[in-house]
């Protein structure tokens, strides 16, 4: 093909906070705004990156594709999938791609998992890959990030944005790697606020948790956490760190709530779902201590709204947006006074988007 397009959506993540490395569960939904690729194959042995938030072109050759710093750095993720690509054995040409988004950055949506997808996507038709199975081509997105771009995640971002589908969540089991949708409840949805301060997953924080959750299963004899379970976990308290108690406190009440977070979705209980998701985030300010005091604030004043079932953070934390679960027609009344409180108490201007869980990648 001489030219295609791509679109890959941006994802929240409803439960299951840091458990995707610790071989855990957890429960998202892709949204509905994206990032959208479109490209052509040129004769030039170079890749060739614009994008509408930037206005550089940067052209970097194929053969030796380098990392990209300051104004650039946002290349490094299509770049990484290029790179993995041909690490994997994929033939590629000369290329040129643009970018678009309605993702905010820094807003703990992936937009840089989005831009990954999107570019795979595009890659796929550009060159006629054989990338038939989705979970492989979420694999070579995350190994992008992993490798290129250098940031440690698990697989939650680019599962999510393969995987969405619209009006339903997205079940994914980090162990087995099996994926699922359930269906959201049709009375409800999902407003994200994006707290107006950034969060930076390339930050230390981020890898200081993974290596505190893998301390903790090393000392209780796991291989991850995923193998403990909550009785077992206040049994061993005495063997650990007070600090990596905490951690894993939290990754393992989090994949308990992934399941009953099951449980209510199929039953209906949305109200149920919500109190999960109130007790996710208790657990990140005191167990995980990846919340902010905006975010605490966010949490708090949308708890004092009618009509909200359940409020959260939403991705990797230190910044970045809350998820709650809304009633839908109440949602635009909801998403004005939670602006409007959260300014008022914290002096920040925040964002609200009111989101739908949306198809994944195309
Ligand atoms: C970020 C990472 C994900 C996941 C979440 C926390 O979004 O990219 O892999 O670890 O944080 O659940």
């Amino acid at each position: 093909m001489q030219s295609a397009h791509s679109r890959a959506p941006g994802r929240v993540e409803l439960l299951g906070n840091h458990t995707d490395y610790n071989a855990g569960v957890i429960l998202s939904a892709a949204i509905n705004y994206a990032v959208t690729a479109a490209g052509e194959r040129i004769d030039e042995p170079v890749v060739r990156l614009t994008s509408a938030a930037y206005p550089q072109t940067i052209s970097v050759p194929l053969a030796g594709l380098a990392r990209q710093t300051g104004a650039a750095s946002w290349t490094n993720y299509p770049l990484g999938v290029v790179d993995c690509l041909q690490k994997e054995g994929f033939t590629l040409g000369g290329m040129q791609l643009r970018f678009a988004s309605d993702l905010p950055e820094g807003a703990g949506l992936s937009s840089s998992a989005a831009l990954e997808v999107a570019t795979a996507c595009l890659l796929k038709k550009l060159f006629a890959l054989d990338l038939a199975d989705p979970m492989h081509l979420a694999k070579i997105c995350r190994r992008a990030e992993n490798e290129f771009a250098g940031v440690s995640c698990g697989l939650l971002d680019q599962v999510s944005s393969v995987f969405g589908k619209a009006g339903h969540a997205i079940f994914l089991d980090c162990r087995s790697e099996e994926v699922s949708n359930l269906p959201l409840p049709a009375a409800a949805a999902l407003l994200v606020f994006q707290s107006g301060v950034p969060h930076r997953l390339a930050g230390g924080e981020y890898n200081e948790r993974r290596e505190q959750c893998f301390a903790a299963a090393t000392a209780l004899g796991v291989s991850a956490l995923r193998e403990i379970s909550g009785p077992q976990l206040a049994a061993t308290r005495a063997k650990l760190d007070s600090t990596v108690f905490r951690r894993a406190a939290h990754v393992v009440g989090e994949n308990e709530r992934v399941f009953a977070g099951i449980k209510c979705l199929q039953a209906g209980d949305v109200a149920g779902f919500g109190a999960l998701m109130f007790a996710s985030h208790e657990s990140s300010r005191t167990n995980f201590e990846n919340s902010t005091p905006e975010l605490d604030t966010l949490v708090e004043l949308a708890r004092a709204i009618p009509g909200v079932f359940g409020s959260r953070l939403t991705g990797g934390g230190f910044g970045g947006a809350t998820i709650s679960l809304v009633e839908k027609n109440r949602a635009p009344e909801i998403a004005a006074r939670l602006s409007a409180d959260y300014t008022a108490a914290s002096g920040h201007r925040g964002a609200p988007y009111i989101c739908t869980s949306a198809d994944g990648a195309a």
